[in-house]
């Protein structure tokens, strides 16, 4: 083994409990499981921990739903969860649950360490109390009459109907959710982590971090922005039941913020690892060493880095939540090192939704008759790293057919099935092929070299070139001839395979777990897959076995691994996966619920200049090409427009103007959207994204609305203020409340932000009715 003396603690953030996780959540913790593979196979002591995200207002809520206790929901869904990673092979040293003692300990302590620091606040504001339950309502816990639509059944945050976001305060003849009596207002107060006297702290950090650790552009750039608009202080008290207690006199009726204590459950993990080996009787370790081993009863030699996978809506509380609870403490907790933070996953043409069962859950690609191993090839070889990717059935059976069939599936079958056919099982001895092993060696490096930064993705398309450089080996010394004219030509060839074959298993192994074993199985090995709990069988190979031509001798009876998707079955699997056809209540996205139950911050209006600012960093404007446009059947306002808008994902847009414009005057325009808008729901469709327009008063007056347009421009343009940067990151999602931040208007026929003109591949933008006036 290398004397590595690194170690490496990995994470993948924790899955909220409340459901069954699809494709699209299993990414991080798939991800994180290659790396903690490889981690190990290389010779770096690894911990990787993992777990449910058990707290918060949406457990609460979905328990009520399910006549369940929280507990009990809780313990429903972790069992599933825990069982769907089993299926897919995720080698976690520990998956545990922030609802442990262990978290509510390490929460506290933390939490205790800021307030003595002084880092916690006391802040006082209007809640509606009620009588009855004798509590603070959260948001959600309220219903009433919607003020705009009237609805009689709008939610203390949103309004189904019309869509509207409310503040609880709003709602016409309100009630409570619980026990239906009239809440009051009243003052309460709640405690806030103090992130402007900490900010200075965690940018002197994240200035060093991030080059350190090679963070993501988009890591860096959402981070810098974070910090440089000013961090607010934010709230990490709620009105629930379901939480960790504060410990504060005061606060006994309330529970710290979900996302104050999720992060923390990585700790508590590591700690619930410990505790549970010790209660077993177990020689166990003490968790510090892992988390703040400036206070570990064990002594450590060596540096810990912390390797976290996130996907990119959660890189703030990443970057600058969590690591400012742990600098606030004044302790050494291990911070962040390297980011490994993914774009989405969309199904076929729109998005996963739980709802409406559209897509593929674990627990269907359980039940698909497709071995896990398949799935992990497809997720691993796409990974969506640099941008958003589109999981369709065509494209799972093409690159699973052409790819882990074809070129990695068909070098094993046909070398193996060779020796047992013309050597009786023997591998030939042979010289080596230098000139073959200088690439084969070449690739190796490289895959290495991808894996030590968590860039999966590259790392195994390089293993697969390995394999396609083999294959063409294989048909170029044309063995089935040469086995009878020059058999030194044949038993050189099947020699040298044999050994990559040993390598690729060895660098498979942590992609495909199941598979490399059956591998190295027929040419009598086993490949290192040691975690807790769980030791390596003697003699593994490891991946100081890569490049070594000793210890093949024979080879067992084989037989095909993977079988060939035909397009019946694709088929099946699409219609099968498509959709329920009566479409249940939209189920809000649980991180959108925390995040509207946060008290507003009161923004001040923007400076010109900071509008500037602000839109550079935050909103993203392109041109969309309407391709289709249907009225919404629940709504007498609503189009549901499709539109093309060049990432090669139709995106689906509501927009309220039936009342002005008809479907032709929409249909094929090139129109402008804000393209990072959080999606919201609308008449039971959602909608990701707005269509800009500006309106008017024609001559007979008449309200009328004029749609802007960019007829010059492709679908997927930019559309940027002049000067600024066309290729800037914008930030992955933004509020409505941001977006309406900054004032969009038209000046004489042109539309601008604060006197500076947007362009669509440099050109302005112009109306000629809405000739003045807001854009929105
Ligand atoms: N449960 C959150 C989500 O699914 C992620 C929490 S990551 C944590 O978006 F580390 F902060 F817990
Ligand atoms: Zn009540």
């Amino acid at each position: 083994m290398n004397n590595i003396k690194t170690k490496r603690l990995i994470t993948s953030a924790l899955p909220y409990v409340n459901n069954i996780p699809h494709l699209g959540n299993l990414i991080q913790m798939l991800s994180a499981d290659v790396f903690a593979r490889f981690c190990r196979s290389r010779g770096y002591e690894t911990m990787y921990v993992c777990g449910t995200d058990e707290y918060g207002t949406a457990t609460e809520t979905k328990a009520l739903q399910e006549k369940k206790t929280a507990r009990e929901l809780c313990d429903y869904y972790y069992a599933i969860h825990k069982d769907i990673y089993e299926w897919f092979d995720i080698a976690f040293d520990k998956f545990g649950r922030t609802s442990n003692e262990e978290c509510t300990e390490i929460t506290q302590s933390i939490f205790n360490d800021l307030d003595k620091n002084g880092f916690i606040k006391e802040h006082t504001s209007k809640q509606l109390f009620c009588p009855k339950c004798n509590m603070f309502l959260a948001d959600r816990y309220v219903d009433g009459e919607c003020p705009k639509c009237h609805a009689p059944d709008a939610r203390g945050d949103q309004c189904d109907s019309c869509g509207t976001l409310l503040d609880p305060t709003q709602l016409l003849k309100p009630r409570c959710h619980t026990c239906g009596s009239t809440p009051e207002v009243r003052e309460t107060k709640h405690l806030y982590i103090d992130l402007p006297s900490i900010a200075p702290k965690l940018e002197a950090w994240m200035e060093k971090a991030s080059v350190e650790g090679k963070w993501s552009a988009n890591a860096i750039q959402m981070t810098k922005a974070w910090i440089r608009d000013g961090l607010n202080e934010r709230a990490i008290t709620r009105d629930l039941k379901w939480g960790i207690p504060v410990p504060k006199a005061g606060y006994e009726n309330k529970v710290f913020y979900v996302w104050f204590n999720a992060p923390i459950g990585y700790m508590s993990i590591t700690k619930q690892l410990a505790d549970e080996m010790k209660a077993a009787g177990k020689e166990t370790f003490d968790w510090k060493k892992w988390w703040l081993p400036s206070e570990s009863s064990e002594k450590m030699d060596g540096e810990i880095k912390l390797f976290q996978f996130i996907g990119k809506d959660n890189i703030p509380f990443h970057t600058v939540v969590f690591p400012c609870s742990e600098i606030g403490t004044g302790k050494d907790y291990t911070k962040l090192y390297h980011m490994s933070s993914t774009e989405f996953l969309n199904y076929e043409d729109g998005k996963f939704s739980k709802s409406k069962g559209v897509g593929v859950f674990g627990s269907d690609a359980k039940e698909s008759g497709i071995p896990s191993d398949a799935w992990r090839f497809y997720i691993y070889y796409n990974r969506p790293e640099n941008q958003d990717y589109q999981f369709t059935w065509k494209d799972f059976q093409e690159k699973y057919n052409k790819e882990l069939i074809g070129n990695l599936g068909n070098l094993v079958n046909r070398t193996l099935l060779f020796i047992n056919k013309n050597y009786s099982g023997k591998i030939p001895a042979g010289k080596k092929d230098e000139a073959l092993w200088a690439q084969v060696l070449e690739h190796e490096k490289k895959a290495t070299e991808h894996l030590e930064w968590a860039e999966l993705k590259d790392a195994f398309h390089e293993i697969f070139a390995i394999s396609d450089i083999c294959n063409k080996a294989f048909q170029a010394a044309e063995p089935w001839k040469a086995v009878k004219t020059n058999k030194e030509v044949a038993d050189n060839i099947l020699y040298n395979l044999a050994y990559v074959i040993k390598d690729l298993m060895i660098m498979i192994q942590p992609y495909l777990p199941k598979y490399s074993q059956v591998v190295a199985g027929y040419l009598g090995h086993t490949i290192y897959d040691a975690h807790f709990g769980t030791p390596a069988k003697e003699g593994s190979l490891t991946w100081e076995d890569l490049g070594k031509m000793e210890g093949l001798d024979t080879i067992s009876e084989t037989s095909v691994y993977f079988t060939p998707l035909d397009n019946k079955a694709m088929e099946e699997f699409r219609a099968k996966f498509s959709g329920k056809q009566n479409e249940k209540k939209e189920e809000k996205q649980p991180k959108k619920q925390e995040k509207k139950a946060e008290p507003k911050e009161e923004k001040p209006a923007l400076t010109p200049e900071q509008q500037i600012d602000f839109f550079n960093a935050n909103i993203e404007l392109r041109v969309a090409k309407i391709t289709d446009i249907k009225p919404n059947p629940d709504g007498d306002k609503l189009y549901i427009e499709t539109m093309d808008d060049g990432s090669g994902t139709p995106r689906t847009i509501q927009s309220g103007l039936r009342k002005y414009l008809t479907e032709a005057e929409l249909l094929g325009k090139h129109v402008v959207i804000a393209a990072n808008l959080a999606p919201r729901k609308m008449r039971g469709v959602e909608s990701y994204g707005m269509l800009l327009a500006g309106d008017y008063t024609d001559e007979n007056g008449k309200e009328c609305v004029e749609v802007l347009d960019a007829s010059w421009a492709a679908p997927g343009t930019k559309v940027v203020l002049e000067g600024s940067d066309v290729n800037a990151v914008k930030k992955a999602e933004i509020s409505g409340d941001e977006f309406f931040s900054v004032a969009i208007e038209a000046k004489d026929g042109i539309v601008g932000i604060a006197g500076k003109k947007l362009l669509a591949d440099g050109k302005e933008i112009k109306t000629t009715k809405a000739l003045n006036g807001e854009i929105g």
